[in-house]
């Protein structure tokens, strides 16, 4: 989709469709949707009158024009009251009316980034383009037959004042490069595990080093082998695919360092290894690489806003599968860091790969990691769909991570850290256990992989719940959310400005 930032009147613009927010609870029409109301010869405003348009969250109206302006549909979509506008909201409603728009078959969509009290137009031009391309995703690759929606072509953001452009267009730039990462992480989630390979994630991460100028290095089972990685070897010696452990580097600044190291889980399908998962869902779990997708593609991100940091992406990539070659329950290995583990379930793998690729970040002496990972079960129980869990070993980091979320509208909510639970994933015959049992099991995971941080500032982000979405909701669509690359790269952005 192509979109054009320029000078206008939304009633007077060319287009098939206008997105127009009206706010709830506002006892006259104002800016665009006034000027439209008139050239209707009041027909939003009757609509108001007689209760059938509200203003409420997400309520979507779509009049016809009837000839009256020059687009042909009109969609009218609730902001709620005008104090609890967010650009969240603004996100939802784009999103919200573009599909209304779509579904009625409308190529070229105009609307306007107003800025509203906690919104200032630079952000809601942000929200306009993450709403719009997130909200009209589809992952289409594998169908056919041609969709009952239309794919809108462009969409055209009008301000009447001239002056007011460039800030537009600022924050247009912005919501494109985070909406476009977030996407690139959704095809790889969405691709299944036939397709998206360990040694296909290592292509798409290589295509993307090429695209944004970043330094890309894809270890080989042979250099797993001479780094110790026995943790990661493990989960991958049941596949006929071959594990690649794929590490991106940005270099920002040159002061030596690394700042900050992105770590993603990317199990490119869990059938559980020989603790073979029950059939029902399993195929969900073509998706358990959405955090290795999230940090390949917030790596993209963030090439392309060039902060002055240096920041590592490494995620470790392999299949978990059963055959005659697996590891076993009751397997014992050692990871690169030199602890052992005692393998309980060859189904908690995902912590397996990640402490190697956690001991990595710490052999290039990172100064902070945060891990991003479709990780428990547990998790997703605690926190629904919604939510994901941030865990962590230094207060600071994650309110820095939690802050980064916040601004970039992603939900996250912090779980104790509390020693006690260590207790849960001690082994009698290894330095510990690979699972803590079914209580807790989200943070005895955390627990985990916090052996492997060390005393890095570490934060470990589990997205199973959020990862994927078996219904759409607002700007997320169904499948692959793409969840955590708008809070990865936010977070870096703002450790740069520090
Ligand atoms: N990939 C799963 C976790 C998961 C479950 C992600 C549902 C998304 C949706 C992970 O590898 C797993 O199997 N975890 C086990 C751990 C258990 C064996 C300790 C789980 O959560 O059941
Ligand atoms: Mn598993
Ligand atoms: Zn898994």
């Amino acid at each position: 989709m192509e979109i054009r930032i320029l000078t206008g009147e939304l009633a007077k613009a060319e287009a098939d469709g206008l997105i127009v927010p009206i706010l709830e609870g506002t006892p006259r029409l104002e800016g665009d949707i006034a000027a439209i109301d008139r050239d209707l010869d009041g027909a939003v405003s009757r609509l108001v009158e007689t209760g059938d348009v509200k203003g409420k969250p997400d309520e979507v109206t779509v009049l016809h024009s009837l000839g009256k302006i020059p687009a042909t549909w009109v969609a009218i979509i609730g902001m709620g009251k005008l104090q609890d506008v967010t650009k969240d909201r603004v996100r939802r409603a784009v999103a919200i009316a573009g599909r209304a728009l779509r579904q009625r078959k409308a190529k070229n969509i105009a609307t306007s980034a107003p800025g509203f009290s906690g919104v200032t137009p630079e952000e809601a031009a942000q929200a306009i383009t993450e709403g719009s391309l997130l909200g009209l995703y589809a992952f289409r690759k594998h169908i056919t037959k041609e969709p009952d929606f239309t794919k809108i072509k462009q969409l055209t953001v009008l301000d009447a004042d001239t002056a007011r452009l460039p800030v537009i267009a600022r924050g247009y730039e912005k919501g494109r490069v985070l909406a476009e990462a977030t996407n690139l992480a959704r095809d790889m989630v969405n691709e299944p595990g036939n397709y998206m390979t360990p040694t296909r994630m290592a292509e798409v991460a290589t295509e993307l080093a090429r695209d944004y100028r970043l330094e890309v290095n894809v270890l080989e089972r042979e250099q797993m082998r001479e780094l110790g990685m026995g943790a990661l070897l493990g989960v991958s010696q049941g596949s006929a695919q071959p594990p690649k452990l794929i590490v991106l580097s940005y270099k920002g600044s040159d002061s030596g360092q690394l700042d900050i190291a992105l770590v993603g889980k990317a199990i490119t399908f869990d059938s559980g290894g020989i603790s073979l998962k029950s059939a029902e869902g399993m195929g969900d779990m073509k998706g358990d690489m959405a955090g290795g997708a999230a940090v390949i593609a917030a790596m993209g991100g963030i090439a392309r806003f060039k902060p002055k940091v240096n920041v590592v992406g490494i995620v470790p990539a392999t299949e978990n599968m059963p055959s005659g070659t697996a590891q076993r329950p009751g397997d014992i290995v050692t990871a690169m860091n030199g602890k052992t583990i005692e393998i309980i379930s060859t189904d908690a793998e995902g912590r397996l790969t990640l402490a190697d690729a956690l001991s990595y970040a710490n052999k290039l002496n990172a100064k902070a990691i945060i891990d991003v990972a479709t990780l428990t079960g547990a998790c997703r129980i605690a926190l629904g769909d919604v939510t994901s869990g941030v865990f962590g070993n230094n207060q600071e980091w994650i309110d820095r991570v939690l802050a980064a979320a916040t601004a970039a509208g992603e939900r996250l909510w912090q779980m104790p850290m509390f020693d006690e639970y260590k207790e849960q994933i001690k082994s009698d015959v290894a330095d510990m256990k690979n699972t803590g049992g079914r209580f807790g099991g989200a943070i005895t995971a955390a627990q985990f992989l916090a052996e492997f941080a060390g005393e890095t500032p570490w934060v470990h982000i589990d997205i199973a719940g959020p990862g994927m979405l078996e219904k759409e909701r607002g700007y997320l669509v169904k499948g692959g959310t793409g969840v955590s690359v708008r809070t990865l790269v936010s977070l870096v952005l703002a450790v740069d400005k520090t």
